[in-house]
């Protein structure tokens, strides 16, 4: 693992030399943010030794290296995913590139069924907790020493200091932020109204397929964490109409500016 983690980093630093600050994944629909930063450099995944490829639409699968209010960011524009096929290991691959390239805060957004009722589509959620019912966990196998302990952590896996500064961002900016439990599930289909009655009593608030690999490899090297999810849609059984992919992308589309601003505020106020 080790090995195959500085075989991509090799690559990246034949390419440039950037020590990022912060890094970013940008969930579906939400690839767009890159166009609000200084870009450096744009580096498709699939130049770069040992990662997976994207094969989602609405994902486009490249690191872009850039600057922001004076803070080196290395933005994940697209993500991989449990459903299409690969291993947590090596989904998270990418992560381990950029906390082994030194980031000290993580901010990952995704899109999210929305759960909680006083949620509507097109709202921001904090997460503030997660339920990882995907079944796996990205640290199984031999423990990487040079990255954190056998057994992390994760009573406070999403930092509360960057919740407070999400939350005091979207209030100077107007935008009302909630904040919930996201329970992660495999997908990739959709799940029941039954599913989702079942997570809506265990205290979800949202679900989706990703960011819960992400936060236990950001936790395991102690890098602080944000997540934000884009509520792209209401869960199934919640209204009274299908699910579609489509709908998500256009969701996150949607409320792109808003995220935008929220997000640049964030990278702004961040202590690192
Ligand atoms: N369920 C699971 N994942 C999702 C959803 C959903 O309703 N919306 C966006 N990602």
């Amino acid at each position: 693992m080790e090995d195959k983690i500085n075989r991509s980093i090799k690559y990246i630093d034949s390419l440039v030399d950037f020590s990022p600050d912060v890094g970013i994944i940008l969930g579906s629909g939400l690839g767009d943010y890159v166009d609000s930063i200084d870009k450096t450099l744009e580096i498709p995944y699939e130049d770069i030794p040992e990662l997976p490829v994207s094969t989602v639409p609405g994902h486009k699968g490249c690191f872009v290296l850039g600057k922001r209010a004076n803070k080196n960011l290395m933005i994940m524009q697209g993500r991989i995913h449990l459903y299409e096929g690969y291993t947590m290991k090596k989904i998270t691959l990418p992560l381990r590139i950029m906390i082994k390239k030194g980031i000290r805060a993580l901010i990952i957004t995704n899109a999210a069924g929305g759960i909680n009722r006083g949620f509507k589509p097109g709202d921001l959620m904090v997460i503030t907790d997660h339920i990882n019912l995907m079944g796996d966990n990205p640290l199984i196998g031999p423990n990487l020493e040079s990255f954190g302990p056998r057994f992390p952590d994760m009573t406070e896996a999403y930092d509360k200091e960057l919740i407070n500064t999400a939350l005091a961002v979207g209030r100077k900016l107007g935008i009302d932020i909630k904040k919930g439990v996201y329970a992660g599930l495999k997908g990739p289909s959709y799940e029941t109204p039954a599913e989702i009655e079942m997570l809506r009593r265990m205290g979800a608030d949202a679900v989706g397929m990703s960011t819960i690999p992400e936060v236990i490899v950001a936790r395991h090297s102690g890098i602080k964490t944000l997540a934000i999810s884009c509520i792209s849609n209401m869960a199934a059984g919640i209204m009274d109409k299908p699910l579609s992919h489509q709908e998500v992308v256009y969701t996150a589309k949607k409320i792109r500016p808003q995220f935008v601003k929220l997000l640049n505020g964030i990278v702004s106020s961040i202590k690192i």
